[in-house]
């Protein structure tokens, strides 16, 4: 009797370990996985100076046309969906004065500064440049 209940639990051991590892593996990363490092947002904090700042301000509260890249309204705009569409936004878009002109590593740079200024957390890998990746990744602007 004794025998089977150590035998259960050392059963239950392996088999339960496996089954989180599992449901860890396919949940559903967000922007609260540290999907960034401190490193590329510091690269990107360069990019933003040079490209961005002149229109979204240096706080990224946006003036005149441009709009902030922080903050409800931002998080409005963004919650739910999946980073690749504000890569894509970016990417293709912006710097609205010469769109299309960032290489893809430059907009995940300053991507990873912009998630880092509303204060999602940094990891340990880089936030990659392919769409395939992004879109495996969701914005969620409250911690789940
Ligand atoms: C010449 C001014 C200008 C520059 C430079 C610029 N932007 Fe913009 N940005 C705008 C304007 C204006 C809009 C809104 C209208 C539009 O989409 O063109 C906008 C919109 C955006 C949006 C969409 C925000 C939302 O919530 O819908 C993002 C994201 C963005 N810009 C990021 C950037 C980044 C990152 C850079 C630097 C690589 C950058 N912008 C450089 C003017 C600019």
């Amino acid at each position: 009797m004794k025998l089977l209940t150590i035998a259960l639990i050392i059963g239950c051991g392996a088999v339960c370990g496996s089954l989180a590892r599992v449901a860890a593996a396919q949940a559903p990363r967000t922007t609260w996985n540290g999907i960034y490092t401190d490193a590329q947002a510091k690269r990107g904090q360069a990019v933003y100076e040079e490209q961005c700042l002149s229109c979204h301000s240096p706080d990224l509260k946006g003036a005149d046309q441009a709009p902030p890249l922080v903050g409800p309204d931002f998080n409005a705009d963004w919650n739910d969906l999946a980073i690749s569409d504000l890569f894509e936004r970016i990417s293709t878009t912006m710097p609205a004065d010469k769109p299309g002109t960032l290489k893809p590593e430059q907009v995940a740079d300053v991507l990873a500064f912009v998630l880092s200024k509303s204060g999602f957390p940094g990891g340990d890998a880089d936030l990659p440049a392919q769409a395939d990746a992004l879109k495996q990744i969701k914005f969620l602007s409250k911690q789940p």
